[in-house]
Parts: C-alpha cells; structure tokens; sequence
C-alpha cells in the first residue's frame, strides 16, 4: 500500500497495478479517457487485445470514496470493420460489475472528426459518463445556458376564503441564465484549441483543457483529490492543480509521464471558492 497518499504527483506504471497499491476510499473524483483500441498505440508493449481495462474499472472503484465521482470521456473506434462499441461496453460494466451508479450522460459535441467514411455519417461527439459511489457528494452546475425569453411569466392569484382565486399583482420571472442541458460543446484541434500547451498534441487522444475544467469544477471542491489513471499528456493533472485541486496522474508511459510533468510547470493555480459564485 502506497503511504501517505501521493498527492500533486505523476506515476509511471500500470494501472491495474498502481491503484491496487491506493488505499480504499481515498479519492474525491476522477477524470480519464482509455486508450482507443489498436487505433493509437502508446506504447511498444501496448496490446489492444490484452489490455487490463475490467481489472482497472474494478480497482478504481474501490479507490473512490463513498459519494465520490469518475467521469469517463469516450469515444468510438473502428475495430475489424465495426464500431468497437466501447462507449456502450464501459457503461455496462461499471453499472454491472463495479456496482456503480451512472448518474448522467452528457454528449460532448466537437467541431471535428477523425474518421470521416463514405458509407455513414461523420463521428461529432464523444460521451461523458458520470459515475458515482452512491449519491455524488459535490456538485456545482455550470450556468451559463442563455434564458431565452426573459420575460415574466406566469400570473399569481391568492386564495380566497370561499375557494375562490383573486388575481395578485406579483410576477414571476426567469433568470437570464441557466443550468446546461446535457450536450456540451468544445472546439478542438489544432491551433491551441484543445490545448495552450503546445506538447499536449504529442498525444494524439487530448481532450479539451476546458472540458477538464467544466467536470473538475462541476464535481469537486478546492483542496480536494482529482486522479487519472490514463493521465497521458497530463490535461487532468494540469487542470486540477490550474483550479487549486490535488492531483494525482497515472500512466504507463515514461514519455507521457514526462510530458504531463513538464505541462505541470507551466500551470499556475487560479483558486475560486464555489460557494462564493453567487454572492
Ligand atoms: C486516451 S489516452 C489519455 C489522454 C489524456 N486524457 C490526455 O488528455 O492527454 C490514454 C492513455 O492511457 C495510457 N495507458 C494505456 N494503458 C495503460 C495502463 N495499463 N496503465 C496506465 N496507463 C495506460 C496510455 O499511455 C495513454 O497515454
């Protein structure tokens, strides 16, 4: 077992080893994306058939604290002429298998896509899976859906001894902003739009810098533990140290490691209190 916990730090390893040495209960929420199949391959020992992927899912829910929350960014792949079906397999397992709750689903629509086929339509979105032990601790909605009609709405009446309605003066109107629905769109690629750190692209499977920061903030508190265990460039760990966050990276490449270390350096934290947004 691995004592104290090793916060604000990056692991070089495997997975279903390293967070087998975690001690239960220990992290506050989760943020990864798993290697695409034999698409991409990240290392020479890489091999998409053999890859420990339930071990991992296993491991990582007992790491999670109670009410704590994983969030899993997945996107499809072809695999022997057929959609792998792996965002439709993880879900399945972690309600199955690992027991855990899948508390929302949020469709992550992108301006670009990698495999454009003649025969269908092209691939814009991924899926955000948020799971949770039990109901989530933490939860801070992004507001920021434009109100439409921000007009007063509806009438008021007060009732009357008889039953009967008196119609009263008061209005009832909407904010000018409101909680996100569950598609959420990013502008990715190149020219720093999924990244401002320029390696980042390196790894050929980033997500979104602001994606990361929607989740981490919607999720957890400042000063609490944010860990991914397929950290590849370090977009997690950068993010949740960028949002006053502890974090902790895993990943099997020393190359990534490395890169997701130095991306660390450029970061400065910005802390914002979630309870203070309305005030
Ligand atoms: C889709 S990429 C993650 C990219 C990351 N979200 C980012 O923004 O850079 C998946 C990562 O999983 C790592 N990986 C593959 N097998 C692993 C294992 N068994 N344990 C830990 N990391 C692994 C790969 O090296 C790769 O960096």
């Amino acid at each position: 077992m691995i004592q104290p916990l090793p916060i604000n730090s990056i692991i070089c390893g495997d997975s279903a080893k390293v967070l087998k040495e975690l001690p239960p209960d220990s992290i506050d929420m989760m943020l990864w994306s798993p290697p695409y199949g034999d698409l991409r391959r990240y290392t020479k020992e890489f091999d998409a058939n053999n890859f420990p992927l339930e071990n991992i899912l296993i491991r990582m829910k007992q790491v999670l604290k109670p009410g704590g929350v994983s969030v899993a960014v997945v996107g499809d792949f072809m695999m022997n002429k057929s959609k792998s079906g792996l965002p439709h397999r993880i879900p399945t397992f972690i309600i199955d298998k690992c027991l855990l709750n899948l508390h929302v689903t949020i469709i992550y629509e992108k301006n670009n896509f990698s495999y454009p086929r003649q025969n269908s339509y092209y691939e814009t979105h991924e899926y955000i899976f948020v799971f949770s032990k039990g109901r989530p601790k933490t939860f801070f909605p992004i507001e920021d859906r434009e109100t439409k009609n921000q007009k007063p709405w509806g009438k008021h009446s007060n009732r009357q001894w008889d039953g009967s309605l008196l119609p009263s003066e008061r209005k009832t109107t909407t904010n000018t902003y409101s909680r996100r629905g569950t598609v959420w769109r990013y502008r990715v690629g190149g020219a720093r739009m999924s990244s401002s750190y320029r390696r980042a692209y390196d790894q050929s499977a980033i997500f979104p810098e602001w994606l990361a920061e929607d989740q981490i903030n919607s999720w957890s508190r400042p000063g609490e533990i944010v860990l991914d265990f397929f950290n590849g460039s370090g977009t997690t760990t950068s993010m949740a140290k960028k949002l006053g966050r502890q974090y902790i990276g895993i990943d099997i490449s020393q190359e990534y490691c490395d890169m997701a270390n130095d991306r660390l350096k450029t970061i400065t934290p910005i802390i914002i209190n979630p309870e203070d947004k309305n005030e």
